[in-house]
């Protein structure tokens, strides 16, 4: 369309020159001569000498203008083709604001806070996030009582809170007069500003006092991955179709991250407990205090963080950090999902052994994998998808960053394994859904 568009100003653009050089013909026709046919037959001398001067001017005529519309036509189409590279290809900065207001569109974020409390705080560049009286939190979590802990962090616990209007929110509580605390709650709190994805979680306001630094968030109702796959259900509710779902979920999060954001973010503490579940298990990013944004100055001198288990070996021992650090800690998570297990388990006080050193020759090896695989899920899949599922952790895993691949990859590769209606594109028949284990009762007593 805007090629064609092109295509018809620049014919109009040029329309005078053809128009002219029609008019003023580089070789001269004896249509166009001023003087008679006779009388250039009968004093060829002088009327060629005149009409040689009146051709000469014409053709620098002609010529000037030629040049001079051509200038114009290439002028106007530079202009033309930036406008139309920036219509098209918008800066990223632009994209990313486009991103922010379509999503709220959507109705994320802090639609009901900004309505109700006036105040916001300025973080950052361009973020702004609303704050709330300390004394409200207070009394919304029951003066942060023991019975409202939703989970347990670094330097402090998660909430619930309910505030007027029948909001339930998360409460996350830090005590600052740890320095690393202060500063991890304004990374997240400037980060998740600015960020807005269906697949990581929504920040809906902040609020502090002399000691304390609060974040406030949506509740996610069914709590940490972590503590549905090693708390009391053993991830029991959890069937092969959800987990699947849930790892396409977080890998959709942590590719608007790694690709969508600018400048890119590295959320450098991926693990099953700061990966949160909605009522109907959909898979949110949460825990940002220590997430970086991918610029490269500043990469190398940061301090080495994360979770044993979860750190990639190249960001453990040169403190190298990139996308891939993110690919890896995934790997482990699709690991936690297929086979049940801790991502270091303690095999005697002071041993432990990772589920990657465990796992891997199994996982290779296609007679061995079924009996490895989480009880509660066994004999649940089709057992292509399961080996499929293995190699890609298998390569999300791989020592070297570089073998690894793309958040973008796993997420294209794991697509194809989620029922349509968990966000997948597998069509599964309807009396083959596997709601249930096979067996409950003997994965009841393996536990
Ligand atoms: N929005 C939330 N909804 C429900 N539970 C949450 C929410 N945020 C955190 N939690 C619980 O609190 C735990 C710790 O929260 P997190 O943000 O990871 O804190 P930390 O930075 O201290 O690790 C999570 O693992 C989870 O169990
Ligand atoms: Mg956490």
């Amino acid at each position: 369309m805007k090629t064609k568009l092109l295509l018809v100003l620049l014919v109009i653009l040029h329309k005078p020159f053809w128009i002219l050089a029609s008019s003023y013909p580089l070789t001269p026709s004896p249509q166009v001569s001023p003087f008679p046919t006779s009388m250039s037959a009968s004093s060829p001398g002088i009327v060629m000498g005149a009409e040689q001067q009146q051709m000469d001017s014409h053709k620098k005529m002609v010529i000037a203008i030629a040049v001079a519309s051509t200038s114009l036509g290439a002028v106007i189409l530079c202009v033309l083709c930036v406008w139309i590279y920036y219509t098209k290809y918008p800066s990223k900065s632009n994209t990313k604001k486009v991103q922010r207001s379509e999503d709220a569109e959507k109705g994320l974020g802090s639609a009901p806070f900004l309505s109700k409390f006036s105040s916001t705080k300025p973080v950052g560049k361009q973020g702004c996030v609303p704050t709330i009286d300390y004394r409200q939190i207070e009394k919304a979590t029951g003066n942060f009582k023991e019975i409202n802990i939703l989970g347990e962090g670094g330097f402090g616990c998660v909430y619930k809170a309910h505030l007027d209007d029948d909001l339930d929110v998360a409460v996350k509580k830090l005590h600052c007069e740890n320095q690393n605390a202060e500063q991890e709650y304004e990374n997240e709190v400037d980060l998740l500003s600015k960020i807005q994805h269906p697949n990581v979680i929504s920040l809906l306001g902040c609020s502090s006092n002399d000691d304390s630094r609060i974040i406030i968030y949506e509740l996610m109702h069914n709590g940490s991955l972590e503590t549905q796959l090693h708390g009391p259900s053993h991830g029991s509710a959890l069937t092969w179709h959800l987990r699947m779902k849930i790892a396409l979920d977080t890998a959709r999060g942590l590719k608007y991250l790694h690709e969508h954001c600018y400048p890119p973010v590295i959320h450098r503490d991926l693990k099953s407990s700061n990966i949160l579940l909605d009522t109907k298990f959909n898979a949110k990013l949460s825990d940002f205090g220590l997430a970086i944004t991918n610029g490269a100055q500043d990469k190398n001198n940061i301090k080495l963080s994360g979770t044993l288990g979860y750190v990639a070996p190249e960001y453990l021992l040169d403190g190298k950090l990139t996308d891939k650090s993110d690919v890896y800690a995934f790997g482990v998570v699709l690991l936690e999902l297929l086979l049940g297990k801790k991502p270091v388990e303690k095999l005697a006080p002071a041993q432990c052994q990772s589920i990657v050193t465990w796992a891997m020759p199994q996982l290779t090896d296609r007679s061995k994998l079924p009996s490895i695989v989480d009880p509660v899920i066994k004999n649940t899949m089709d057992p292509k998808h399961l080996y499929q599922v293995a190699a890609v952790a298998v390569l999300c895993v791989q020592p070297e960053p570089s073998y690894r691949p793309l958040i973008a990859d796993v997420l294209h590769s794991l697509i194809p394994l989620v029922p349509v209606e968990l966000g997948g594109t597998l069509r599964v028949p309807q009396q083959s859904q596997q709601v249930l284990p096979v067996d409950p009762s003997v994965h009841l007593s393996e536990q």
